[in-house]
C-alpha cells in the first residue's frame, strides 16, 4: 500500500480529450484527493463524470495539465497504478451464455497483479473467496455469471475489483441496478474499505444510501469542477439538488 503522502490523486490543470475529439471533454480540472477519502461524483448527464474517472485511471489522453497517482504520473505509470487501482465500469452486460462462473469473473480482478500465463497462487484464491463473502455471493459463486440478474452481476463486479485490494477504488453507478436493502449493503462494504485506508470515488445518482459519515462531494458541469467540499453523507442530495444548474 502507498504510504509516502496523505495525497493520493492529484490532477493539476488537466484537459482531457476522448480520441479524435475536436474538444477536451474536461477542461481545467484541479482537485486533489487524499488516501481513505470518500467521494462522491455528481452532476448532470454528459458532465463528465466517467471521463473524470477514466481520467484518474489513466486511460484517456491528457491533452495539458498533470494527473499523479501515488505520486507517479498517469500517463506514464498507468500500468503501476491500473495494478493498485479498481474500476467498476458504468455499463456492462454479460450475455446469457457467458461460459464463466462467478468465482471465474472475481479471478479476473487478480489477473493484472499475476499476470495473464500464470496460475493462480493460493494467495488469489484466498482474495477471490474473501471478496465474494464480503459482498454475500457465497450461494452463487460456481453459478455462471450470465445466469445472474443485472444487480447479482454488478455485485460480482464490485467482488472482482475488490479481489484486487486496491488502493484507490472507482465505481461509475455502481447502485444503478441495486434495490434499496442491497444498496445500503454495497455501502457498508465501501464504507468499510475506506476505513480502512482505500480510497473510494464513486459517481451515484443514489443519495438513499450513502455511508452515515463526512464525504467529499465532488460536482461535475460541461466539464468542469463545479463543487469541491465535505459535507454529512446525509446531506449530500440537498446540496446536489440545490445546485439548480446541474439537476
Ligand atoms: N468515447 C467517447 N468519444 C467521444 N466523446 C465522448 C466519449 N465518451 C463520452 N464522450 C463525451 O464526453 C462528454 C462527457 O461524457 P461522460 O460519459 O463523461 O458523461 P457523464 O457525466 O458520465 O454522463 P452520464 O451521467 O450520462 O453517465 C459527453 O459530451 C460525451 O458525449
Ligand atoms: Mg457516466
Amino acid at each position: 500500500m502507498y504510504e509516502h503522502s496523505n495525497t493520493q490523486i492529484e490532477l493539476s490543470g488537466v484537459y482531457t480529450a476522448y480520441m479524435g475529439a475536436e474538444y477536451p471533454v474536461i477542461r481545467d480540472l484541479s482537485l486533489e484527493i487524499n488516501r481513505g477519502d470518500f467521494v462522491i461524483v455528481g452532476g448532470p448527464n454528459g458532465a463528465g463524470k466517467t471521463t473524470l474517472l477514466e481520467t484518474i485511471n489513466g486511460m484517456l489522453h491528457i491533452t495539458h495539465g498533470s494527473v499523479k497517482i501515488f505520486g507517479m504520473d498517469v500517463s506514464t505509470k498507468g500500468i503501476e497504478i491500473r495494478k493498485k487501482t479498481g474500476y467498476v465500469i458504468q455499463s456492462f452486460a454479460f450475455d446469457p451464455l457467458t461460459p464463466f462462473t462467478v468465482k471465474n469473473v472475481v479471478m479476473i480482478g487478480r489477473y493484472g497483479l499475476l499476470g495473464c500465463f500464470n496460475k493462480p497462487r493460493e494467495e488469489d484464491y484466498k482474495a477471490v473467496e474473501e471478496s465474494i463473502k464480503m459482498l454475500g455471493l457465497e450461494d452463487m459463486a460456481d453459478k455462471p455469471i450470465g445466469t445472474l440478474s443485472g444487480g447479482q452481476q454488478q455485485k460480482v463486479l464490485i467482488a472482482q475489483n475488490l479481489a484486487k485490494k486496491p488502493d484507490i477504488l472507482l465505481l461509475d453507478e455502481p447502485f444503478s441496478n441495486l434495490d434499496l436493502c442491497t444498496r445500503e449493503f454495497v455501502s457498508d462494504v465501501l464504507n468499510d474499505i475506506s476505513s480502512k485506508g482505500c480510497t473510494v470515488i464513486m459517481v451515484s445518482h443514489a443519495f438513499d444510501a450513502l455511508p452515515d459519515k463526512d464525504l467529499r462531494i465532488v460536482v461535475m458541469d460541461d466539464g468542469s469542477l463545479k463543487l469541491n467540499e465535505t459535507c454529512h453523507g446525509s446531506k449530500v442530495e440537498n446540496i446536489i439538488r440545490n445546485m439548480s444548474a446541474v439537476t
